[in-house]
């Protein structure tokens, strides 16, 4: 294909995201079909790394709107923080251009009505980027349940859980506040919710829940402002260097794209996870209620031994149950099965073993994404593209249920939808 076809794109958010997710592919790996003719970011010091660290040559902008109009980019990918998404979608629709969004799609009900409104009013598209669909385990489970491999599904049960490394992470920088993210329920719970509402082909109805901030937040005296400036580095276990050195070849280097130019907008990546200002919960549990009838009760833990998930899906034919661990001692090494294992009515067990793959981001997930983003037309025939309904879909459970922990009731979907 001759580099004039090529789709043109601009990346706003140039963050380890937008840098991993997004500008390395377009520029190493879909070269011809896709060209970054932009970015923008408000922290210059960041698109100067991308465009060392990618040899990218990337005309770079503070300002949005004039990249818009002098780039004319077929479509817009948006890696910002999680509460400026709307912001960047709605005006990157109203120029004309498609939108292709990280999770979560945005962070509130008032502002997911906005982003569908202004989808509707300018015909054009957005896709949220869901890789987690995209984990060959998780596609099975899916492919499982379409074919009716447990009958009707009746109830899901389905716990997450964070380490004390990667959970703790949300607790040092912009996620941990709501108006920025929503909270874990809306941040990380949108790709969890997202995948129950792909398995079930459902729409959650009603949510109750309750949540509390229990580990991290002010729950202890010795605490600082940033781990660089923190008194408490010998004996804090969540100590973090972000000047250690890495290796050449590690794309996201702490110290360089955030560190060495937190000068240009005061933007700190090692906050203490002490700090008084976190409002987010670390600890959540739902009920939510589906569309055709289905239960799911639900966990979302910030602060486990180990990280990783089990869900287990029943059915009038039988009983689906799946894990994976991310961390801690189940971790299934690269190209080994991970089960899915089918309980039956007369007390058979089938167990259907996945090749795990680690050779992209996400357990592989990444770079599927990436092919079905930049090397279109693809087949599709499970449905793995998100339109903005699955993504106004997975935040509307996580931001009910913020709703029904505030209030103590339970939470409608369609009433946040009218507004
Ligand atoms: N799907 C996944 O698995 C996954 C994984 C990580 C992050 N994400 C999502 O990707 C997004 C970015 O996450 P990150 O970890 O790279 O965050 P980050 O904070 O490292 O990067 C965000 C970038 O946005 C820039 N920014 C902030 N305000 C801006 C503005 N007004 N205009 C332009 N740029 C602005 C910041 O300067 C920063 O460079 C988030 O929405 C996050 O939820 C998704």
């Amino acid at each position: 294909m001759s580099s004039q076809k090529a789709t043109r794109y601009v990346l706003v958010g140039c963050g380890g995201r937008g840098i991993s997710m997004f500008a390395q592919p377009i520029l190493k790996n879909f070269a011809g079909r896709a060209a970054l003719v932009g970015i923008c970011d408000i922290n210059e010091g960041r698109m100067a790394y991308l465009n060392r660290k990618l040899d990218a040559n990337a005309p770079a902008y503070k300002d949005f709107g004039k990249m818009l109009k002098e780039t004319r980019p077929d479509a817009v990918i948006i890696a910002t923080k999680d509460s400026l998404h709307d912001e960047f979608i709605i005006q990157a629709l109203e120029a004309g251009c498609d939108a292709i969004t990280e999770k979560p799609m945005t962070t509130d009900d008032a502002k997911c009505r906005a982003v569908l409104a202004a989808e509707k009013r300018t015909g054009k598209k957005i896709t949220v980027t869901f890789n987690y669909r995209f984990v060959p385990y998780v596609t099975k489970v899916r492919e499982l349940l379409a074919k009716k491999a447990i009958g009707k599904i009746l109830s899901v049960d389905f716990n997450y859980q964070l380490d004390r490394r990667h959970g703790a992470d949300y607790f040092r920088r912009w996620h941990r506040r709501k108006e920025n993210s929503g909270g874990l329920l809306v941040h990380k719970s949108t790709h969890h919710f997202d995948l129950v509402n792909w398995f079930l082909a459902q729409e959650p109805v009603e949510v109750f829940a309750i949540g509390s901030l229990q580990f991290y937040g002010p729950t202890r005296k010795e605490r600082g402002t940033t781990c660089r400036t923190c008194k408490h580095t010998k004996t804090c276990e969540f100590f973090y260097d972000i000047t250690a050195p890495m290796p050449e070849d590690v794309l996201v280097n702490g110290n360089e794209l955030y560190a060495k130019v937190e000068h240009y907008d005061g933007y700190h990546r090692d906050g203490c996870v002490f700090d008084p200002e976190i409002d987010i919960e670390d600890t959540m549990n739902l009920t939510v209620r589906y569309a055709k009838g289905v239960q799911m009760s639900y966990s979302l833990n910030a602060h486990c031994i180990y990280e990783g998930w089990r869900m287990a899906i029943n059915g009038t034919e039988g009983r689906l149950e799946c894990s994976e661990w991310h961390s801690g001692p189940y971790v299934v090494e690269d190209r080994h099965p991970q089960n899915i294992l089918i309980y039956r009515p007369d007390r058979s067990v089938e167990t259907i073993g996945v090749l795990v793959d680690h050779s992209s981001g996400h357990g592989g997930g990444d770079a599927r994404l990436h092919k079905m983003l930049f090397d279109q037309p693809q087949p599709d025939p499970l449905g793995h593209m998100a339109s903005s309904r699955a993504g106004a879909m997975s935040i509307l459970t996580g931001i009910a249920a913020n709703r029904s922990i505030a209030s103590g009731k339970a939470v409608r979907i369609a009433d946040l939808l009218k507004g």
